[in-house]
Protein backbone atom coordinates (compact mmCIF):
# COMPACT_ATOMS: atom_id res chain seq x y z
CA UNK A 1 0.00 0.00 0.00
CA UNK A 2 1.38 3.29 -0.80
CA UNK A 3 0.69 6.34 1.79
CA UNK A 4 1.40 10.26 1.34
CA UNK A 5 3.19 11.69 3.49
CA UNK A 6 4.10 15.13 4.85
CA UNK A 7 7.85 15.58 4.41
CA UNK A 8 8.86 19.20 4.12
CA UNK A 9 8.10 22.68 4.90
CA UNK A 10 9.44 26.03 4.01
CA UNK A 11 8.00 29.53 4.07
CA UNK A 12 8.76 33.14 2.65
CA UNK A 13 7.60 36.96 3.91
CA UNK A 14 8.10 39.65 1.96
CA UNK A 15 10.29 42.13 3.82
CA UNK A 16 8.36 45.11 4.38
CA UNK A 17 6.09 45.11 7.35
CA UNK A 18 2.84 47.23 7.50
CA UNK A 19 1.75 47.90 11.64
CA UNK A 20 -1.27 49.38 12.35
CA UNK A 21 -0.08 52.93 12.54
CA UNK A 22 -0.21 52.93 8.43
CA UNK A 23 -3.65 52.35 8.36
CA UNK A 24 -4.09 54.82 11.31
CA UNK A 25 -2.37 57.38 9.39
CA UNK A 26 -4.98 56.67 6.43
CA UNK A 27 -8.81 55.97 7.67
CA UNK A 28 -10.40 56.72 10.75
CA UNK A 29 -9.47 53.61 13.17
CA UNK A 30 -7.05 53.62 16.09
CA UNK A 31 -4.47 50.57 16.93
CA UNK A 32 -6.88 49.58 19.60
CA UNK A 33 -9.88 48.83 17.64
CA UNK A 34 -7.70 46.95 15.34
CA UNK A 35 -6.18 44.78 18.18
CA UNK A 36 -9.15 44.34 19.94
CA UNK A 37 -11.12 43.26 16.71
CA UNK A 38 -8.84 40.68 15.07
CA UNK A 39 -5.68 40.80 17.09
CA UNK A 40 -3.18 41.73 14.24
CA UNK A 41 -0.27 44.41 14.93
CA UNK A 42 1.20 43.69 11.35
CA UNK A 43 1.26 42.28 8.17
CA UNK A 44 3.88 42.06 5.45
CA UNK A 45 3.54 43.61 1.72
CA UNK A 46 5.00 42.40 -1.35
CA UNK A 47 6.90 45.04 -3.44
CA UNK A 48 5.63 46.28 -6.66
CA UNK A 49 7.49 44.27 -8.83
CA UNK A 50 7.16 41.16 -6.67
CA UNK A 51 4.42 38.45 -7.83
CA UNK A 52 2.55 36.22 -5.93
CA UNK A 53 4.70 33.64 -7.91
CA UNK A 54 7.97 35.01 -6.46
CA UNK A 55 6.79 34.31 -3.14
CA UNK A 56 5.58 31.23 -4.24
CA UNK A 57 8.96 29.83 -5.64
CA UNK A 58 11.09 31.22 -2.49
CA UNK A 59 8.72 29.15 -0.27
CA UNK A 60 9.04 25.80 -2.84
CA UNK A 61 13.06 26.39 -2.65
CA UNK A 62 13.64 25.96 1.18
CA UNK A 63 10.45 23.44 1.20
CA UNK A 64 12.29 21.21 -1.58
CA UNK A 65 15.86 21.88 0.17
CA UNK A 66 14.45 20.45 3.35
CA UNK A 67 12.42 17.50 1.52
CA UNK A 68 15.95 16.26 0.66
CA UNK A 69 14.75 15.62 -2.98
CA UNK A 70 16.15 16.70 -6.35
CA UNK A 71 13.79 19.57 -8.55
CA UNK A 72 13.93 16.76 -10.98
CA UNK A 73 11.82 14.43 -8.85
CA UNK A 74 8.68 16.43 -8.59
CA UNK A 75 5.75 15.48 -10.83
CA UNK A 76 3.22 17.15 -10.04
CA UNK A 77 3.05 21.39 -8.86
CA UNK A 78 -0.16 22.72 -7.13
CA UNK A 79 -0.72 26.15 -6.27
CA UNK A 80 -3.90 27.27 -3.99
CA UNK A 81 -4.24 31.16 -4.69
CA UNK A 82 -6.99 33.98 -5.03
CA UNK A 83 -4.59 36.34 -6.01
CA UNK A 84 -2.37 34.65 -9.37
CA UNK A 85 -0.16 36.40 -11.00
CA UNK A 86 -2.20 36.35 -14.33
CA UNK A 87 -6.44 36.54 -14.70
CA UNK A 88 -6.73 32.77 -15.64
CA UNK A 89 -3.91 32.13 -17.33
CA UNK A 90 -1.42 30.99 -17.10
CA UNK A 91 -1.51 29.71 -13.93
CA UNK A 92 0.47 30.51 -11.27
CA UNK A 93 1.71 26.61 -10.74
CA UNK A 94 3.09 27.17 -14.32
CA UNK A 95 5.09 30.23 -13.61
CA UNK A 96 6.14 28.89 -10.24
CA UNK A 97 7.43 24.76 -12.64
CA UNK A 98 8.77 27.17 -15.20
CA UNK A 99 11.04 29.62 -12.36
CA UNK A 100 12.08 26.41 -10.91
CA UNK A 101 13.15 24.88 -14.08
CA UNK A 102 10.13 22.37 -13.62
CA UNK A 103 9.28 22.84 -17.37
CA UNK A 104 7.39 19.92 -18.35
CA UNK A 105 5.53 18.77 -15.30
CA UNK A 106 2.03 18.97 -14.45
CA UNK A 107 0.92 21.99 -12.97
CA UNK A 108 -2.57 23.77 -11.91
CA UNK A 109 -4.05 26.21 -9.71
CA UNK A 110 -7.07 25.66 -7.01
CA UNK A 111 -9.27 28.20 -5.88
CA UNK A 112 -10.12 27.44 -2.64
CA UNK A 113 -9.68 30.90 -0.76
CA UNK A 114 -8.25 30.27 2.89
CA UNK A 115 -8.88 26.52 2.64
CA UNK A 116 -6.77 26.24 -0.40
CA UNK A 117 -3.51 24.63 1.31
CA UNK A 118 -5.70 21.74 2.47
CA UNK A 119 -7.43 21.29 -0.51
CA UNK A 120 -4.24 21.01 -2.46
CA UNK A 121 -3.21 18.47 0.49
CA UNK A 122 -6.50 16.65 -0.34
CA UNK A 123 -5.79 16.53 -3.70
CA UNK A 124 -1.95 15.35 -3.59
CA UNK A 125 -2.46 12.58 -1.01
CA UNK A 126 -5.16 11.35 -3.89
CA UNK A 127 -2.36 11.39 -6.75
CA UNK A 128 0.49 9.87 -4.53
CA UNK A 129 -2.09 6.97 -2.88
CA UNK A 130 -3.68 6.16 -6.55
CA UNK A 131 -0.07 5.87 -7.44
CA UNK A 132 -0.04 8.02 -9.81
CA UNK A 133 2.33 10.78 -8.36
CA UNK A 134 5.63 10.21 -6.32
CA UNK A 135 6.47 13.48 -5.11
CA UNK A 136 4.17 16.36 -5.33
CA UNK A 137 4.66 20.18 -4.23
CA UNK A 138 1.40 22.43 -2.68
CA UNK A 139 2.04 25.56 -2.58
CA UNK A 140 -0.50 28.51 -1.03
CA UNK A 141 0.58 31.85 -2.00
CA UNK A 142 -0.56 35.18 -1.84
CA UNK A 143 -0.35 38.87 -2.89
CA UNK A 144 -3.39 40.15 -1.24
CA UNK A 145 -2.18 43.45 -1.12
CA UNK A 146 -2.95 43.66 -4.79
CA UNK A 147 -6.86 42.42 -4.10
CA UNK A 148 -7.70 44.39 -1.43
CA UNK A 149 -9.65 47.89 -1.11
CA UNK A 150 -7.29 50.01 0.78
CA UNK A 151 -10.31 52.43 1.05
CA UNK A 152 -13.09 50.01 2.90
CA UNK A 153 -11.51 49.97 6.44
CA UNK A 154 -14.01 47.23 7.55
CA UNK A 155 -11.60 44.52 5.86
CA UNK A 156 -8.43 46.06 4.79
CA UNK A 157 -6.13 46.11 7.98
CA UNK A 158 -7.22 42.04 8.05
CA UNK A 159 -4.59 41.14 4.97
CA UNK A 160 -1.03 40.61 4.01
CA UNK A 161 1.13 38.56 1.79
CA UNK A 162 3.41 35.76 1.98
CA UNK A 163 3.70 31.78 1.11
CA UNK A 164 4.33 28.41 2.08
CA UNK A 165 4.97 25.37 0.40
CA UNK A 166 5.48 21.55 1.25
CA UNK A 167 6.19 18.57 -0.30
CA UNK A 168 4.30 15.62 -0.20
CA UNK A 169 5.79 11.95 -1.02
CA UNK A 170 4.43 8.57 -1.21
CA UNK A 171 5.88 6.43 1.21
CA UNK A 172 5.27 2.47 1.93
CA UNK A 173 5.03 3.78 5.72
CA UNK A 174 2.02 3.82 7.49
CA UNK A 175 3.32 5.27 10.27
CA UNK A 176 4.38 8.31 7.87
CA UNK A 177 1.37 8.28 6.69
CA UNK A 178 -1.18 11.47 6.31
CA UNK A 179 -3.63 10.33 8.42
CA UNK A 180 -7.11 12.34 6.73
CA UNK A 181 -7.78 15.46 4.63
CA UNK A 182 -11.51 16.20 4.53
CA UNK A 183 -13.13 19.17 2.46
CA UNK A 184 -16.33 20.54 1.87
CA UNK A 185 -17.82 23.55 0.15
CA UNK A 186 -21.13 25.72 0.17
CA UNK A 187 -21.97 28.16 -2.70
CA UNK A 188 -25.13 29.41 -0.94
CA UNK A 189 -22.87 31.67 0.75
CA UNK A 190 -21.08 32.67 -1.68
CA UNK A 191 -21.35 36.36 -1.04
CA UNK A 192 -19.82 36.06 2.33
CA UNK A 193 -16.47 36.69 0.95
CA UNK A 194 -16.36 38.00 -3.08
CA UNK A 195 -14.34 39.79 -5.71
CA UNK A 196 -16.85 40.73 -7.46
CA UNK A 197 -15.14 41.40 -11.31
CA UNK A 198 -11.97 41.92 -12.81
CA UNK A 199 -13.27 45.29 -14.36
CA UNK A 200 -10.82 47.74 -12.58
CA UNK A 201 -11.83 48.57 -8.88
CA UNK A 202 -14.05 45.64 -9.09
CA UNK A 203 -11.48 43.16 -8.79
CA UNK A 204 -11.27 43.74 -4.40
CA UNK A 205 -12.63 41.60 -1.92
CA UNK A 206 -15.71 42.60 -0.25
CA UNK A 207 -16.47 40.60 2.92
CA UNK A 208 -19.42 39.98 5.18
CA UNK A 209 -17.13 40.47 8.17
CA UNK A 210 -20.12 39.77 10.76
CA UNK A 211 -21.58 36.94 9.15
CA UNK A 212 -18.70 35.37 8.24
CA UNK A 213 -17.15 35.68 11.84
CA UNK A 214 -20.31 33.67 12.92
CA UNK A 215 -20.11 30.74 10.45
CA UNK A 216 -16.32 30.55 10.75
CA UNK A 217 -16.17 29.72 14.25
CA UNK A 218 -19.26 27.22 13.76
CA UNK A 219 -17.96 25.27 11.10
CA UNK A 220 -14.09 24.94 12.00
CA UNK A 221 -15.60 23.82 15.25
CA UNK A 222 -17.92 20.91 13.47
CA UNK A 223 -15.26 20.24 11.19
CA UNK A 224 -12.64 19.35 13.60
CA UNK A 225 -15.04 16.88 15.78
CA UNK A 226 -15.61 15.14 12.93
CA UNK A 227 -12.61 14.40 11.19
CA UNK A 228 -11.42 13.49 15.32
CA UNK A 229 -14.32 11.40 15.84
CA UNK A 230 -13.93 9.39 12.12
CA UNK A 231 -10.43 8.82 13.08
CA UNK A 232 -10.81 8.04 16.97
CA UNK A 233 -8.37 10.51 17.73
CA UNK A 234 -8.51 12.59 20.89
CA UNK A 235 -7.16 15.56 21.77
CA UNK A 236 -3.86 14.71 23.71
CA UNK A 237 -3.03 12.76 20.65
CA UNK A 238 -2.60 15.99 18.82
CA UNK A 239 0.64 17.81 19.57
CA UNK A 240 -0.09 20.88 17.34
CA UNK A 241 -3.73 22.48 16.14
CA UNK A 242 -2.44 24.54 13.51
CA UNK A 243 -6.30 27.01 12.51
CA UNK A 244 -6.73 29.09 9.43
CA UNK A 245 -4.90 32.20 10.89
CA UNK A 246 -7.72 35.09 9.95
CA UNK A 247 -8.08 36.73 13.27
CA UNK A 248 -7.59 35.98 17.00
CA UNK A 249 -11.07 36.51 18.09
CA UNK A 250 -11.92 33.24 15.61
CA UNK A 251 -8.99 31.45 17.20
CA UNK A 252 -9.26 31.72 20.27
CA UNK A 253 -13.19 30.81 19.95
CA UNK A 254 -12.57 28.25 18.05
CA UNK A 255 -9.48 26.98 20.79
CA UNK A 256 -11.42 27.26 23.50
CA UNK A 257 -15.02 25.43 22.17
CA UNK A 258 -12.60 22.29 20.99
CA UNK A 259 -10.67 22.03 24.66
CA UNK A 260 -7.20 22.36 22.88
CA UNK A 261 -4.24 23.59 25.70
CA UNK A 262 -2.31 26.72 25.17
CA UNK A 263 0.70 24.96 24.38
CA UNK A 264 -1.14 22.76 20.97
CA UNK A 265 -2.76 26.31 19.99
CA UNK A 266 -0.76 28.09 16.99
CA UNK A 267 -1.04 31.54 16.64
CA UNK A 268 0.87 33.73 14.29
CA UNK A 269 -1.95 36.38 13.28
CA UNK A 270 -0.86 38.72 15.02
CA UNK A 271 2.60 38.89 13.09
CA UNK A 272 1.25 38.35 9.50
CA UNK A 273 -2.66 39.04 9.26
CA UNK A 274 -4.84 36.46 7.17
CA UNK A 275 -2.58 35.32 3.96
CA UNK A 276 -5.75 33.41 2.87
CA UNK A 277 -4.14 29.91 1.64
CA UNK A 278 -0.38 30.57 2.59
CA UNK A 279 -1.87 31.26 6.66
CA UNK A 280 -1.39 27.43 6.98
CA UNK A 281 1.70 26.26 5.58
CA UNK A 282 3.19 29.76 7.11
CA UNK A 283 2.12 28.33 10.47
CA UNK A 284 3.43 25.04 10.12
CA UNK A 285 6.77 26.95 9.04
CA UNK A 286 7.21 28.99 12.14
CA UNK A 287 6.65 25.51 14.21
CA UNK A 288 9.08 24.22 12.44
CA UNK A 289 11.57 26.65 12.87
CA UNK A 290 10.87 27.24 16.40
CA UNK A 291 11.31 23.50 17.26
CA UNK A 292 7.69 23.22 17.88
CA UNK A 293 7.23 20.72 14.84
CA UNK A 294 9.56 17.25 15.29
CA UNK A 295 9.66 14.63 13.01
CA UNK A 296 6.63 12.63 14.19
CA UNK A 297 4.67 15.40 15.54
CA UNK A 298 0.77 14.78 14.20
CA UNK A 299 -0.72 18.35 13.43
CA UNK A 300 -4.61 19.32 12.90
CA UNK A 301 -4.86 21.65 10.59
CA UNK A 302 -8.27 23.56 10.32
CA UNK A 303 -9.13 26.08 7.41
CA UNK A 304 -12.28 28.15 6.25
CA UNK A 305 -12.42 30.54 3.33
CA UNK A 306 -14.54 32.19 0.30
CA UNK A 307 -16.64 29.72 -1.40
CA UNK A 308 -17.55 29.30 1.38
CA UNK A 309 -14.95 26.22 1.82
CA UNK A 310 -13.67 24.55 4.64
CA UNK A 311 -11.38 21.64 5.08
CA UNK A 312 -9.18 20.32 8.19
CA UNK A 313 -6.45 17.81 8.24
CA UNK A 314 -4.49 14.91 10.68
CA UNK A 315 -0.77 14.59 9.37
CA UNK A 316 1.75 13.40 10.80
CA UNK A 317 5.16 15.69 9.96
CA UNK A 318 7.23 13.34 8.40
CA UNK A 319 10.25 15.60 7.66
CA UNK A 320 13.44 15.75 9.51
C1 LIG B 1 -14.11 42.42 10.27
C2 LIG B 1 -14.36 42.32 11.76
C3 LIG B 1 -13.03 42.46 12.48
C4 LIG B 1 -15.24 43.47 12.18
O1 LIG B 1 -15.52 43.35 13.55
P1 LIG B 1 -17.02 43.45 14.07
O2 LIG B 1 -17.00 43.29 15.54
O3 LIG B 1 -17.84 42.45 13.30
O4 LIG B 1 -17.37 44.92 13.69
P2 LIG B 1 -18.65 45.49 12.95
O5 LIG B 1 -18.54 45.28 11.48
O6 LIG B 1 -19.89 44.97 13.65
O7 LIG B 1 -18.48 47.01 13.26
C5 LIG B 1 -18.49 47.51 14.61
C6 LIG B 1 -18.25 48.99 14.57
O8 LIG B 1 -16.87 49.25 14.26
C7 LIG B 1 -16.79 50.16 13.14
N1 LIG B 1 -15.60 49.84 12.37
C8 LIG B 1 -15.48 49.01 11.30
N2 LIG B 1 -14.19 48.96 10.89
C9 LIG B 1 -13.50 49.77 11.72
C10 LIG B 1 -12.13 50.12 11.81
N3 LIG B 1 -11.19 49.62 10.97
N4 LIG B 1 -11.76 50.95 12.80
C11 LIG B 1 -12.65 51.46 13.66
N5 LIG B 1 -13.97 51.18 13.63
C12 LIG B 1 -14.38 50.32 12.66
C13 LIG B 1 -18.06 49.92 12.38
O9 LIG B 1 -18.38 51.03 11.58
C14 LIG B 1 -19.06 49.72 13.51
O10 LIG B 1 -19.42 50.99 14.03
P3 LIG B 1 -20.93 51.27 14.56
O11 LIG B 1 -21.12 50.31 15.69
O12 LIG B 1 -20.86 52.69 14.95
O13 LIG B 1 -21.81 50.96 13.39
C15 LIG B 1 -15.05 40.99 12.13
O14 LIG B 1 -16.36 40.96 11.64
C16 LIG B 1 -14.32 39.79 11.62
O15 LIG B 1 -13.23 39.50 12.06
N6 LIG B 1 -14.94 39.04 10.71
C17 LIG B 1 -14.34 37.86 10.13
C18 LIG B 1 -13.42 38.30 9.06
C19 LIG B 1 -12.55 37.21 8.56
O16 LIG B 1 -11.76 36.69 9.29
N7 LIG B 1 -12.70 36.87 7.29
C20 LIG B 1 -11.90 35.94 6.62
C21 LIG B 1 -12.40 34.57 6.89
S1 LIG B 1 -11.40 33.44 6.04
Amino acid sequence: MTYASFRSIGAYVPSQIRNNDWFIQRMDTSDEWITKRTGIKERRIAAVDELCSDLGVKASNIAIQRAGIQKGDIDLIICATISPDFFCMPSTACIIGDKLGLNGVMAFDISAACTGFVYALSIAKAFIESGMKKNVLIIGAEKLSSIVDYTDRTTCMLFGDGAGAAIISATNNKDEAIVDVSCSADGAYGDFLLTPGIESEKHCMQMKGNETFKVAVKTLTSDVHKIMEKNNYKNSDIDLFIPHQANYRIIKAVGDALEFEESQKVLTVDKYGNTSSASIPMAINECYENGRLKSGSTMLLDAFGGGLTWGSAIAKFAGK
